[in-house]
């Protein structure tokens, strides 16, 4: 499994150790449930305040919290062969703060409980919940499982086992965090739960609060990383650009609801006419792999332009066909312009027209 690890806040200082240990967790879940190789999963710790405005954002809590989980895919990993280049899990958000504060207060300290916390939300990705006695049940012994393959399980820290390893329990270096009393006894419950991707989400679910603010995702973080994502696969895929004629390379790449990325490059032929542009690569290519319209989140076009790479109107076309809705414009630079398909061909024909 890929893990897109970053440290995006300043409160605690995390060592490399803890790093370690989180990834070594994280990879002992995708071990035990077989992930493949192209499995991807990012995982950002934040501090208090973020999580915070996330919780309220996304789930109408209005405090923080200790980890999110945004998942991307609830649907079965694609196959090996003839599958996505990539498989987007989702994004784990976990606060650091409140990891320090949670380890002192179980006695365990910071890197088991970062540990636990990353476990259990690739967990809730993975579709493992803690809703009622049975599945909460399931899900710990998945958790220690997991855990016991790095030596941080319940089992290890009831036994002492790692304590003569520093690493294992230590607590993080925190400016000007009171120390608490410490609370010896079992992981408690994270109050966190995975959050359905939007197409999932119920009006009744207490995070979605339709209207009031957009739920799409791409408001937090997450989704600039999901680009981010996008642009590596992007410029990697341009260098295979067959371009004896026109030298100008480009690169593209789609989405899917389900997490998957499909990319293309630019094929030129003899017979100029038979070109054909990276954007309808990357769509042909998910479409051959069983992707078909409205299932296309957003695609990403990049070349070495001056300003960002606009879509022909051939390709626009095929994107009107797959109803994909977000379009990002970049160069590879990283100059990125987003529009909606609506924006790039309005009053574009369709089947509905002639059906
Ligand atoms: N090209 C694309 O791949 N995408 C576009 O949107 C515009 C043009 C390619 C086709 C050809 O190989 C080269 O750029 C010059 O037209």
């Amino acid at each position: 499994m890929i893990i897109n690890f970053s440290d995006d806040q300043d409160e605690v200082k995390v060592s490399k150790e803890a790093v370690a240990l989180l990834k070594q967790g994280l990879q002992a879940v995708a071990k035990l449930h077989k992930l493949s190789a192209k499995t991807e999963v990012s995982v950002s710790l934040v501090n208090d305040e973020v999580i915070h405005v996330l919780n309220k954002d996304y789930r109408g809590i209005d405090r923080p919290t200790d980890v999110l989980s945004f998942a991307l895919d609830e649907a079965e990993e694609p196959q090996e062969i003839g599958g996505p280049e990539t498989h987007l899990l989702g994004d784990i958000i976990i606060s650091a703060e409140t990891a320090v504060r949670q380890g002192r207060e179980y006695g365990h300290g910071f890197n088991r409980e970062l540990v636990y916390l990353g476990v259990h939300s690739l967990l809730h990705l993975l579709g493992y919940d803690h809703m009622n006695k049975e599945d909460k049940a399931v899900m710990r012994q998945e958790e220690e499982k997991a855990l016991q393959m790095i030596h941080l399980s319940q089992a290890d820290l009831d036994r002492g086992t790692g304590k003569d390893d520093p690493d294992h329990f230590a607590v993080a270096v925190v400016d000007a965090e009171p120390e608490k009393s410490v609370k010896k006894g079992k992981q408690k419950d994270t109050a966190s739960e995975k959050i359905k991707p939007v197409k999932n989400r119920k009006k009744s679910d207490n995070n979605a609060k339709e209207g009031k603010k957009s739920m799409g995702r791409k408001d937090v973080k997450a989704t600039d990383k999901t680009i981010k994502k996008l642009f590596k696969k992007v410029l990697k895929t341009r260098e295979n650009a067959y371009v004896p004629f026109s030298n100008f390379k480009v690169g593209a790449a789609v989405l899917t609801k389900s997490g998957d990325i499909y990319t293309g490059c630019n094929v030129e032929n003899s017979s100029f006419g038979l070109t054909v542009c990276a954007e309808r690569v990357a769509m042909f290519n998910a479409a051959a792999a069983g992707v078909r319209p409205r299932e296309i989140t957003m695609l990403l076009v990049a070349a070495d332009t001056e300003d960002v790479t606009s879509p022909c109107g051939a390709c626009r076309q095929v994107m009107a066909e797959f109803e994909i809705p977000v379009i990002v414009m970049a160069n590879i630079r990283g100059d990125m312009k987003t529009v909606s398909l609506e924006e790039l061909l309005p009053f574009s024909f369709k089947a509905a027209d002639f059906a």
